[in-house]
């Protein structure tokens, strides 16, 4: 196994590795130590059953099984969804908008996301060039970045976290087939508050975690504090020098690290021309728990 980092910082490629078959031990550190060095895996031209998909996604904490879809799950796996504009007989066959829009996977959740894990089943192209990119923010150099005033402002302190705010977002987009949230769907998801400066169970490194998608407001500040420190916590983490793009091929799977990053799956395609990805989510309960590895700030800033 080989890994390759990527020129801009945030990302690398795996090579080397057919993750239709079981993890070795030696395999699993070296691809844990790669989340803690680079956040943003690729393992490309890979073939998965949904049972390796969801069993390579399961070494790293427990699957989400997601309530707010439901209908959009692989049959018979319901920890698999299903991301696709097609339509059959007049029915979506997945979720068409997921992730359109900055944000961070289950922020809103008192034990967040650790990991995505999406294979890439059909990626619209257009005159040969693929579509449908996903780009991250990497929220380590954003904290890194951060002017040493705003670091004081926010260090210790925590920010509330709602789930409705990024799906009111995506139910008011023109053509949106979501439905505002039912008042049992949202006391289902109540708001959370985690850490705005996250020490990151792995690595040690600090991560921004405020993300623009979910962040509601800064617990504790007065409502005029709070908006101003939102505010320039999320001018400054959607900059460019913080970005990367991972530009699709069939057969990718791509598994990138919450804790530390933001994405947005950009819709730059039209419904004649399908996407198609499977997605898996791994929780953070066994990378923030006690049994997981630290590799502690030795881990080199990618
Ligand atoms: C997501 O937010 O999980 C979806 C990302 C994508 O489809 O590119």
């Amino acid at each position: 196994m080989e890994i390759v980092p990527n020129a801009r910082g945030l990302g690398c490629r795996v090579e080397g590795i057919d993750l239709a078959e079981p993890l070795s031990d030696a395999a699993f550190e070296a691809i844990l130590r790669a989340f803690a060095d680079h956040a943003v895996l690729h393992f490309p031209g890979q073939d998965l059953s949904p049972e390796a998909h969801k069993a390579f996604a399961a070494r790293f904490g427990s699957l989400e099984v997601n309530v707010a879809a439901g209908r959009y799950t692989v049959p018979g796996h319901p920890e698999i969804m299903v991301l696709s504009n097609i339509v059959e007989d007049g029915a979506p066959i997945g979720l068409a908008d997921a992730g359109q829009d900055w944000h961070t996977d289950m922020s809103y959740s008192a034990v967040p996301a650790f990991l995505n894990v999406l294979h890439a089943i059909h990626v619209p192209r257009r005159n040969g060039a693929p579509l449908g990119a996903t780009e991250f923010l990497d929220m380590a150099a954003a904290w890194d970045a951060l002017p040493e005033a705003a670091k004081a402002r926010v260090r210790g302190r925590t920010a509330t976290h709602d789930f409705d705010k990024f799906w009111s977002r995506m139910v008011a987009m023109p053509g949106s087939r979501r439905e505002p949230l039912t008042p049992a769907r949202r006391a289902a998801r109540p708001p959370v508050s985690h850490p705005i400066a996250l020490a990151h169970p792995l690595s040690g490194r600090t991560a921004l975690y405020c993300n623009v998608g979910y962040a509601t407001r800064v617990d504790g500040a007065g409502e005029a504090e709070s908006a101003e420190i939102l505010a320039l916590l999320f001018a400054h983490q959607v900059q460019d020098r913080f970005k990367s793009v991972h530009r699709w091929t069939e057969g990718d799977v791509l598994a990138w690290d919450n804790l530390r990053t933001m994405h947005n799956a950009v819709a730059d395609y039209g419904p004649d021309e399908p996407r198609l990805m499977r997605r898996c989510q791994t929780m953070a309960d066994w990378v923030l728990g006690e049994g997981a590895r630290r590799f502690g700030p030795a881990a080199a800033p990618a």
